[in-house]
């Protein structure tokens, strides 16, 4: 592999730094300048995590503003619309969730449906962070702790309850954006049952954006993401109907793995801070719950996770990063989860030959289902790499973890921040400046 003549991690760290600031809209940063002008909720989480070795201060503001937006059941909404922002479809008049549904707040406007529940672990880098620092910052931040705990566990349980009624340990998804991987091979089978019916008429605003189309979703796959749209309004977002009228319902292995590993995380910080015996009770059983669920989908053998569909009742098998649900919140036995690592590591992943760094691509390169350029279909996206290597040290696995930071930081010394990266190339994709791009890099630098 060629060195790469980027950017020093000084001029990187600066760089990163310097995004998050042009990005910052007051009390929220956008994902990104131009394609994502909003705040997405685990872009939020992230970019939190950025934040928090630049300002503590500033990391808070950060889940305060998206905290603010939660809905009255505990849901916290995948977008909050900037106010006076345009320049993004579906916008706040599309979903018109303020109009349609009981739970939603007035203000800020908000989309109606969830995204990945990362959030805890950005809390976690914000008290790690504040340790670093003096008593006013240390305050800040277990003031917050204080101030946001009941919304936090409110969330979690919003996600044990309401997307998980069968206590089965797996999180039901009713739109692929949900996922936070929109277009990802996992739901074409789920989507391709989807049947479209009447939808407004409507302008995509991301095409205009990143001109190249086969680096976005299509109009055929933009037509059912709008119809489960409909389909939620007529259901006035309320999270018992959409049970049994959502034409696309899933569960996701990865989002469910995420949930485990983030109720750990909190449940832990609980425990640290005093907070209710009772709450981190909870917290402990819903991980042991869901980390049961996820492990309950893999393969003896290889310690591949699979997706669920719950229309057609049928196991959704991908070669894509949702087999290594288990790596995140565990249980696997030793034998699969080596098997497994094996796998991630191995010439199906980030040991491919041709891959410009050795990093994780979202779609396996010798899978039917890969497109190197397409979004989540075969590109890589640092903010990943991120996690995984977050959650490897976490795990004990040290070395893992290094590896995967320092090819990432390779990847990312072009200085593009971008959305995603080709994994051959190396070239960067869709949006760039993207916040939690910069947001991966401040923290494996701080
Ligand atoms: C895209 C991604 C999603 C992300 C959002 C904002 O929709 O698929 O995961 O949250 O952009 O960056």
């Amino acid at each position: 592999m060629s060195a790469d003549p980027g950017f020093t991690p000084t001029q990187l760290a600066a760089r990163a730094a310097y995004l998050l600031r042009g990005n910052d809209l007051g009390t929220m940063t956008s994902a990104a300048p131009r394609l994502y002008p909003h705040m997405w909720s685990w872009d939020a989480a992230f970019v939190a995590v950025g934040l928090a070795p630049l300002s503590v201060e500033r990391a808070v503001v950060e889940l305060d503003t998206l905290l603010d937006a939660q809905w009255r059941n505990g849901m916290i909404p995948h977008i909050v619309f900037a106010g006076g922002v345009d320049g993004y479809f579906p916008g706040p008049d599309r979903w018109a969730c303020s109009a349609l549904a009981a739970a939603a707040p007035a203000s800020p406007r908000t989309s109606g449906i969830t995204q990945p529940p990362v959030h805890a672990i950005a809390v976690q880098r914000i008290l790690d962070h504040s340790r670093r620092h003096g008593r006013s910052t240390r305050a800040v931040a277990e003031e917050f702790l204080d101030r946001r705990w009941t919304d936090l566990v409110r969330w979690h349980r919003w996600l044990a309850e309401a997307r998980d009624p069968k206590q089965s340990g797996r999180l039901t998804l009713y739109h692929g954006w949900e996922s936070g991987m929109d277009n990802s091979p996992r739901w074409d089978a789920s989507y391709a049952n989807v049947v479209a019916g009447p939808v407004p008429a409507y302008r995509r605003e991301d095409t205009a954006v990143v001109l190249d189309p086969t680096q976005r979703p299509t109009d055929g796959e933009y037509d059912r993401y709008l119809w489960l749209l409909e389909e939620m309004k007529l259901a006035r977002y309320d999270d018992a109907e959409l049970v049994s009228t959502m034409s696309f319902a899933v569960e996701d292995v990865f989002v469910s793995a995420i949930f485990s590993l983030a109720c750990e995380v909190l449940a832990t910080i609980g425990e640290e801070h005093a907070a209710p015996r009772s709450d981190v009770r909870e917290l402990h059983e819903w991980a042991a719950r869901f980390r049961g669920g996820v492990v309950a989908t893999a393969d003896p053998r290889s310690g591949a996770a699979r997706d669920f569909d719950l229309r057609t009742g049928r196991w959704i098998g991908t070669e894509t990063l949702a087999m290594f649900a288990p790596l995140l919140c565990g249980g696997l036995d030793r034998e699969s989860e080596r098997a497994l690592l094996r796998i991630f590591e191995g010439p199906r992943f980030c040991g491919h030959p041709d891959l410009r760094y050795a990093v994780p691509p979202s779609t396996s390169p010798v899978s039917g289902d890969f497109r190197p350029r397409e979004y989540w279909r075969g590109p890589v996206w640092p903010v990943m790499t991120w996690l995984f290597s977050w959650v490897f040290a976490r795990r004990g696995w040290a070395e893992r973890s290094l590896h995967l930071r320092s090819e990432g930081l390779r990847q990312a010394s072009d200085g593009s921040f971008a959305e995603y990266y080709e994994p051959f190339t190396g070239e960067p994709l869709g949006s760039m400046q993207q916040s939690w791009t910069a947001a991966s890099v401040l923290d494996w630098l701080g």
